[in-house]
């Protein structure tokens, strides 16, 4: 049915009118409108749900004597029929039936015959898409979350085997002081622990169930919503009827969460870009993780990192697209919205990768520590620490010391040595007041070794903050 049809708006005569709606209409759709209409092309990514809250909602049917106990079963039997089917050979894509929704009744139909009918008592598409797309963002959550997880740990492995490793710390890009490896890491650690409680946090919001709000006004049929509310695994249902039809702020928080956490992705890849990068040299990336070039043979891209930098883009596309389909809809439903699942499908699955890809680099990279180490020696990276020891040393009001330290730094960089390497005449013949014992501030070990308040690069800090976070990861 998927076919290219060429005229454009005139009344196809063949199509008759819609089984499912179609008591009103004289004549069926146009090819266009069949066409334009159709969201089962993507949304049949949603069966397994619709079959999930139809069951539900058919159960809660027969428990409340709304169909008796024989057509509840029967529609529900027919419905794992119906599932099987699709689980074996895919869902079928006719463009007359429009949606998932459709679909599923349509062969439940043809299996069952016109007590399958019945099914659709009390509810409306508005309130089945509604359930359906919350519990697939659901799943969508929780696929996200324990992918994250697997990227914490890792982070945490490598950070408690670099936690003394020596780099340049880089503010501007520019070496700034020196920092250890795995404090470096358990910086993405954080920010992944706080994408975890974004997402986590969008969860516990949208965990109200839809179902019984029916089109839009809820339903004069007996029916219990805290029953299906329960069954699909929500907190409860959902409190008015015309939001809950109309409401996709859970898909985009779930959107805004996910970019949130593309976007953290992508400067961990950007970081892994410019490591990889001769002129740095501080990372080797795993194989399994990089291209070659076809026409320069020395050449090793770091293309997976550059992917995720650029799917980050395409996730905060979607949900800039999402909200811009929902700004201006008024209540309840409109067709808009069925606009709405492309972009969280397409968010979903850049992301999964895109996590499943930065692990990957994570776990698997070579660090060369030796590079990091000699990049931090030259990069003057200790500086601060002369002007420090000069305050605390001798007295000398900071401001001084800065001066101070800025003209033992262009000796350095005019002789085209490391600071430690400074003779001391000639620090002394900057500032008299300098003394040997200065060296010892200027190692970049005892850099490290001294900026020990909580949170800081010290290896012991690291070790601690390393053994929290896996203490943590362990109580979940
Ligand atoms: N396919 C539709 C969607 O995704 C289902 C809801 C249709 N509702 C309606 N009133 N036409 O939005």
């Amino acid at each position: 049915m998927s076919g290219k049809h060429q005229d454009t708006g005139r009344n196809d005569s063949n199509a008759g009118s819609n089984q499912m709606w179609g008591g009103r209409f004289a004549q069926g759709p146009s090819a266009i409108m069949r066409e334009i209409n159709a969201s089962i092309p993507f949304d049949k990514a949603l069966w397994r749900q619709d079959i999930a809250a139809s069951k539900a909602h058919v159960a809660m049917l027969g428990a409340q004597g709304i169909v008796s106990a024989n057509d509840a079963a029967t529609i529900s039997e027919g419905l794992d029929h119906v599932a099987e089917e699709y689980a074996r050979d895919g869902v079928p894509e006719d463009w007359d039936l429009e949606d998932i929704h459709m679909t599923t009744e349509a062969r439940l139909a043809e299996l069952i015959g016109p007590v399958a009918g019945r099914l659709h008592t009390a509810r409306s598409r508005n309130d089945q898409v509604a359930t359906d797309f919350r519990l697939w963002v659901r799943d969508a959550i929780d696929q996200a979350d324990a992918g994250l997880k697997a990227l914490q740990l890792a982070l945490v492995a490598r950070a408690e085997e670099h936690a003394a490793s020596i780099m340049p710390g880089f503010t501007h890009l520019q070496t700034a002081q020196p920092v250890t490896l795995g404090h470096h890491l358990m910086a993405y650690y954080e920010m992944i622990a706080r994408d975890r409680s974004r997402l986590a946090d969008a969860r516990m919001r949208m965990n109200q169930c839809p179902l019984g709000s029916a089109a839009l006004a809820g339903t004069g049929f007996p029916i219990d919503r805290n029953a299906t509310a329960q069954a699909l695994g929500f907190d409860g249902p959902t409190a008015n009827s015309l939001d809950a039809v109309s409401d996709r702020d859970f898909a985009l928080d779930y959107l805004m969460a996910a970019s949130q956490v593309s976007l953290h992705l992508s400067r961990l890849a950007e970081e892994f870009i410019i490591w990889a990068s001769q002129p740095f040299g501080f990372v080797r990336l795993p194989d399994s993780l990089s291209t070659g070039s076809s026409i320069m043979p020395q050449k090793k891209n770091p293309d997976a990192a550059e992917l995720v930098r650029g799917h980050a883009g395409r996730v905060i596309g979607c949900a800039t697209s999402l909200m811009i389909t929902m700004k201006g809809l008024p209540l309840a439903y409109s067709k808009d919205m069925q606009d709405d699942k492309p972009p969280v499908f397409e968010a979903a699955g850049l992301l999964a990768l895109s996590i499943a890809a930065m692990t990957g680099m994570v776990a698997e990279s070579e660090f060369r520590t030796e590079r990091m180490r000699q990049a931090a020696e030259l990069g003057y990276a200790t500086a601060t620490d002369l002007a420090d020891w000069l305050v605390r040393e001798a007295d000398i009001p900071f401001r001084e010391a800065h001066h101070i330290t800025g003209a033992a730094v262009k000796r350095a960089e005019a002789d085209g040595v490391a600071l430690d390497q400074l003779p001391l005449e000639v620090l002394q013949a900057i500032d008299s007041r300098i003394d040997e014992r200065v060296y010892q501030a200027l190692s970049i070990d005892a850099s490290v070794a001294s900026r020990a308040s909580y949170g800081g690069t010290a290896p012991d800090q690291v070790k601690a903050q390393v053994a929290r976070a896996k203490s943590r990861l362990d109580k979940e």
